[in-house]
């Protein structure tokens, strides 16, 4: 969709629409685990200070962490939980601090797949669309049944009905990084010979009936939008291409989709949908992130590891600016809905540009704003916040710790 301005050149500033949703600038808050609810996904007041500073710093649109609907979605301890209707009441009052403050705001629903270690949230297994091995945790899943792809399309949609009714503004999809409807998108994960694997089509099956029963739960006017990944950058795997995920969203947007943002990449990818400066990255993670929840031999080989494996990550998803743009723009050629740009984006000019060649149709940001939760007002103003890096230090001991920007380097004097 290609985009022009009255207000100003680029556009940053201006409202867009999304579905019926009217926001007051291109730019989204994207999403990032917060690890600030109980353990167990109660919405906590320090999840709603969280969002309430990105909301007061005049962010127009916030989307959620990642969201889990059952027990087998979750992923990490301590993200937001949408599986029960005693959830409610918490999230009703997120919704309300962050409106309070003019921002409107999503939830990401998500199912974690073979991406998480199954110990680390009390369970003894992982679901997936077929056995096969995810190297970065060491994680083997087990194949989902039939009747279990059924449910949750059911816990999904009922999900997507309680973020409505605590008042948010709409829903995302997570289609994107490896995740479960990710996992069945993509050939190198999904090898079933059912209904759910094989072809495009076969593949697509479960984002689609997912996409069908949350709109006869939520109706044709509440926002839904999805993260779809630009390319699973899966060299020597089977990876989707570009143009395989172009149709997707095309056939998405068909079906009703209200907008799109693109990300790229798998955690076997090296976590490339979070392209760093990866130094410190992985001993971090070893020894106060994930590595907790694996094993004594994994967790030490990863320690002992730790400089080889960052250079590894800066080989495979080294930092730069915009890095999705090459993926959306893709998209924007082929889609009248919204296209959303994620990756590396902390500058205004790149922003701008990104807009102005027509490559997307907002900008979405995650480790910018958790440096700087006024960064968008910052750049209304013209004026410098605390700057995002991408060392990747937030990442590293994400449900484990809340998500904060934690290496004092990086602060610069805030306006
Ligand atoms: C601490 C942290 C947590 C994240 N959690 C999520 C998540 O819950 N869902 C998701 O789709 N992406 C998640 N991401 C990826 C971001 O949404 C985003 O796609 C990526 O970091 C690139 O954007 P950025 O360069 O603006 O950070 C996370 C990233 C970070 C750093």
């Amino acid at each position: 969709m290609a985009t022009t301005s009255a207000q100003t050149d680029s556009g940053l500033f201006d409202p867009i629409r999304i579905g019926q949703l009217q926001l007051s600038g291109r730019f989204a808050k994207s999403a990032t685990v917060e690890t600030r609810c109980t353990v167990d996904g109660y919405v906590t007041n320090e999840l709603i200070d969280f969002y309430e500073e990105i909301a007061r710093g005049g962010t127009p649109l916030i989307i959620s962490g990642a969201a889990s609907y059952n027990s087998y979605s979750r992923g990490v301890a301590h993200q937001i939980s949408v599986d029960h209707d005693d959830n409610i009441e918490g999230l009703k009052k997120l919704a309300d601090a962050v409106h309070r403050h003019g921002s409107r705001m999503f939830i990401q629903i998500y199912h974690t797949s073979r991406q998480a270690i199954p110990a680390g949230v009390g369970r003894t297994e992982a679901q997936a669309p077929s056995k096969v091995w995810e190297p970065t945790l060491g994680v083997m899943p087990r194949p989902m049944t039939l009747t279990e792809i059924e449910q949750t399309i059911e816990d999904f949609a009922a999900a997507a009905e309680r973020c409505q009714k605590a008042g948010f503004d709409g829903i995302q999809i997570h289609a994107a990084h490896g995740y479960l409807i990710s996992a069945f998108l993509t050939p190198h994960t999904n090898r079933r010979k059912d209904k759910y694997g094989g072809n495009l089509s076969n593949r697509m099956r479960l984002l689609l009936e997912t996409y069908r029963a949350v709109r006869r739960r939520v109706g044709p006017d509440f926002p839904v939008i999805m993260k779809l990944n630009g390319s699973d950058e899966l060299p020597f795997r089977r990876g989707m291409s570009t143009s395989e995920l172009v149709t997707v969203a095309k056939m998405m947007e068909e079906e009703g989709l209200d907008a799109v943002e693109i990300s790229a990449g798998h955690y076997e990818s090296g976590t490339t949908f979070s392209r760093a400066r990866w130094k410190g990255f992985t001993k971090t993670m070893a020894t106060e992130g994930a590595g907790k929840n694996m094993s004594f031999l994994r967790r030490n080989a990863m320690r002992i590891f730790a400089p080889l494996v960052d250079t590894f990550f800066n080989f495979l998803g080294g930092y730069q600016e915009g890095f999705n743009l090459n993926y959306a723009s893709e998209f924007t050629k082929k889609l009248n809905i919204p296209v959303i740009c994620v990756g590396g984006f902390v500058h205004k000019s790149a922003m701008e540009k990104a807009l102005l060649d027509g490559d997307c149709d907002m900008i979405s940001v995650a480790r910018g704003l958790i440096a700087d939760p006024h960064l968008y007002k910052h750049m209304k103003e013209d004026r410098q916040g605390p700057v995002c890096l991408h060392c990747n230090a937030c990442l590293a001991v994400a449900g484990v710790r809340p998500a904060t920007c934690t290496n004092p380097k990086l602060i610069a004097p805030s306006g």
